[in-house]
């Protein structure tokens, strides 16, 4: 493992520097690390804007972060169901109208585990269609407005990447043949991870300013298994997320944070707790498999999420 360049306790973060006036846009933003997230990102004076699926929930967790940290804190919600691409497409327009900086994207929702094979609006296997193709056509609508701003965007993937069969189903992405819960999560954040790889790769062939970042939480303890799993994976859940193996949803937060927020951060990196199986420890650069690095599976996957989703993501 690599020497942490934050020092024993890693990333945390007294390191954020003034983000007073700054805009943070995040997918999932009402529970689990997005809300530490948002919660880690407006005590420090930032104003967030959650992208949620849920008003209901979205309202409960803005009455929280008031009561907690005060009711003058610029946290805001717009509507946007990942499951749904339409939606995707009516968020970022409302997003592009009425937020005038976005100084970082951090696409961080997800389902995992859906226990049997689900379909989104759009017809896609349910992970990758949440997980990949919404975030896809959501960084595409934004891409402009990030670029012309100079800011960044942050991919949280998960450790999951390489716990799959490491690479794409493309003769079958609804896995109609095979469905399997894990392996088809594992499928949608490692579809994440080298999508947004390859989108550093052609933001500098392109001599483009945007900067990319991915980074995964290890294992926190949030609600992911509990709204998306299956019983007998919510029941192994509930005990492991009880032992050491398994850090607080707001340690989860601290990668995408750092993300988010850290100057001169190297990126066509990969960043998380770097402790015990990366699932918990300091946060700081992890280890990655060089197997998602593949060039000519980006590509594939580039243009397959193009087609899929009618959405041409040219940089
Ligand atoms: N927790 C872990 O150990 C772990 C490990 C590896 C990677 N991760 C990654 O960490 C990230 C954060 O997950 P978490 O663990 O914090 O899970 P979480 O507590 O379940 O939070 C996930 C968020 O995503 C939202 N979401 C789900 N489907 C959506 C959709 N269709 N449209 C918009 N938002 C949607 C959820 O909204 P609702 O509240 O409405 O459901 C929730 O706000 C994910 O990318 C996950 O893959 C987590």
């Amino acid at each position: 493992m690599k020497e942490n360049k934050f020092g024993k306790k890693g990333w945390t973060p007294e390191r954020i520097k003034n983000i007073k006036g700054k805009t943070f846009l995040i997918t999932g933003a009402n529970a689990g690390a997005g809300f530490q997230a948002s919660k880690i990102l407006l005590k420090k004076g930032a104003q967030v804007v959650m992208l949620n699926r849920n008003p209901t929930k979205s309202a409960k967790a803005i009455q929280q972060l008031k009561s907690e940290l005060g009711a003058d804190i610029k946290v805001s919600f717009i509507k946007m169901d990942l499951s749904d691409l339409a939606s995707v497409r009516n968020a970022a327009k409302d997003i592009i109208e009425k937020v005038p900086v976005i100084d970082a994207l951090i696409c961080n929702a997800a389902i995992a585990q859906v226990p049997t094979q689900q379909f989104t609006s759009d017809g896609f296997e349910s992970q990758l269609g949440v997980n990949h193709y919404g975030h896809f056509v959501l960084i595409s609508l934004l891409f402009e407005k990030i670029e012309n701003e100079g800011k960044r965007i942050v991919v949280v993937g998960s450790e999951g990447y390489k716990m799959g069969i490491k690479t794409f189903q493309f003769d079958d992405m609804n896995w109609d043949k095979n469905y399997h819960p894990m392996n088809t999560y594992c499928h949608s954040k490692l579809a994440q991870i080298i999508f947004s790889y390859e989108l550093q790769n052609r933001i500098d062939a392109a001599d483009k300013k945007t900067k990319v970042y991915v980074c995964h939480p290890g294992a926190s303890a949030t609600s992911l298994i509990k709204t998306s799993g299956g019983l007998r994976d919510r029941v192994i859940w509930s005990i492991v997320s009880k032992t050491p193996l398994v850090q607080s949803a707001e340690k989860g937060a601290y990668p995408e944070v750092m993300c988010a927020t850290e100057e001169n951060l190297k990126q066509k990196a990969y960043y998380g707790p770097t402790g015990r199986m990366q699932w918990t420890g300091p946060v700081g650069e992890c280890k990655i498999e060089p197997f998602v690095w593949n060039r000519e599976l980006a590509a594939k996957l580039w243009s397959v999420s193009e087609e899929a989703t009618n959405e041409k993501f040219t940089i």
